[in-house]
């Protein structure tokens, strides 16, 4: 297994709607194992492929269950609202108080290509809606109301530091 280093805002991979894995075979099966050890490592409880530069379907979690592996994941179903302080490993520091449906059920497939399905709310429902998020092209502060994205963007393409 290996550790990744994890892409951050404004590399463009993480903007890129992935494309869907068509084989199930011993590569993919390393890329998450190592997808797996890079989240723990970080630690998160969450990565998706485009955050280690790979522009593939697939998502690897552990909100506190052990891990495990979504590929070809899609948002089903969701309801409720529900306001939580959500992070990103790509926007490393920074937290955003958003609100997103509390439930969420994803359908995808598992390593084998075989069906999976996982659901849930709160922190599992979080996840699922985040990392599928990444799979399109989108980093957690596209669901910031447009006027704190905005100041968001511009803190973070000219940190206090760099000034
Ligand atoms: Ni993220």
């Amino acid at each position: 297994m290996a550790i990744f280093p994890i892409r951050t805002f404004g590399d463009p991979v993480l903007s890129i709607k992935t494309k869907p894995v068509k084989r199930f075979d011993d590569p993919l099966r390393r890329l998450s194992e190592d997808m797996i050890e890079t989240m723990y490592e970080a630690p998160g409880v969450g990565l998706a492929a485009p955050q280690i530069g790979v522009a593939k379907r697939m998502f690897v979690f552990d909100v506190g269950d052990g891990p495990e592996v979504m590929v070809n994941p899609k948002l089903v179903e969701s309801s409720g609202a529900w306001e939580y302080q959500e992070g990103c490993l790509s926007v490393p520091g920074h937290y955003f108080l958003i609100s997103r449906p509390a439930f969420a059920r994803a359908i995808g497939q598992d390593l084998d290509g075989q069906p999976i399905e996982f659901a849930g709310d709160e922190l599992l429902g979080r996840v699922l809606q985040h990392e599928i998020d990444h799979l399109d092209g989108r980093l957690l502060l596209t669901r910031l109301p447009p006027a704190q994205r905005s100041e968001v963007y511009s803190e973070l393409q000219n940190p206090p530091s760099a000034r």
